[in-house]
């Protein structure tokens, strides 16, 4: 399977953060290499201007959320057919804070990856537990009914993104082992060659022990997908299609 490095910029970058998007290309000596895919999610705002600006360069675009309906009176919420209206690719849906903050369901995160896939977009779909869930030895049950919950029914290609809650912007990430034992879970729970990336703390020093695991097939990166700096190396880290 090809890796997958996928960047989620969250709340972060003005029209001025494509001089990053630059800085990347050029730390590829150009274009991003052909045996991994490489996709930014900025906000919302940035999403046609980069799309546009890198289509050239295998640098793909995400967007972070969508509406499950195509259009209507939905005022703040944007459609997948928008998104890729704009020129997206990807989009991630049922990310942890969207599913805390904006009260989620795996039914809502469902009906937005339909969404996705109606509109040509491959959904980035976000499970994970939170840190009590896992101090009680319930990581693997609640990932399990989040993936029953909010995967689609389809034959297309969609994205599976494993992020503990608890490792998410905090530093910490869990044992080899531990990943491992998920995205051999989750492998077991989700059609065959989709592929699973994990999410939290990732950072070029820990980028190549993570992404070496069996059935981690990428990485959804946050802070560290905000600096070329950091994101080349983490990108460069992917081990070549296995
Ligand atoms: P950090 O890489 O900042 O921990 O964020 C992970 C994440 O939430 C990506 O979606």
């Amino acid at each position: 399977m090809k890796p997958l490095i996928a960047g989620n910029w969250k709340m972060n970058g003005l029209a001025s953060s494509i001089a990053e998007i630059h800085a990347l290309i050029d730390e590829f000596s150009g274009a991003a290499p052909d045996d991994r895919d490489v996709v930014i999610c900025p906000p919302a705002t940035l999403v046609a201007t980069f799309a546009a600006e890198f289509s050239d360069e295998a640098i793909q675009i995400g967007g972070q959320d969508c509406h499950p309906a195509q259009s209507g009176a939905h005022t703040g919420d944007i459609s997948a057919e928008m998104l890729a209206d704009a020129g997206a690719a990807f989009v991630i849906v049922g990310h942890s804070e969207r599913r805390a903050d904006h009260g989620e369901t795996d039914a809502t995160v469902r009906a937005k990856a339909d969404a996705a896939l109606r509109a040509g977009l491959t959904p980035i779909i976000c499970v994970g537990e939170t840190e009590e869930q896992r101090k009680a030895g319930q990581a693997l049950a609640v990932v399990g009914a989040q993936l029953a919950g909010s995967l689609p029914e389809t034959a297309d290609p969609f994205v599976v993104a494993y992020e503990p809650v608890w490792a998410i912007g905090t530093g910490l990430t869990p044992t080899t082992d531990d990943i491992a034992e998920m995205h051999d879970f989750i492998r077991a729970k989700t059609p065959a060659g989709m592929r699973i990336l994990y999410g939290g703390s990732v950072k070029p020093a820990n980028a190549a022990e993570i992404l070496a695991i069996d059935n981690v097939d990428g990485a959804l990166v946050g802070g560290a997908s905000l600096k070329a700096a950091d994101f080349h190396p983490i990108v460069m880290a992917a081990p070549g299609e296995r």
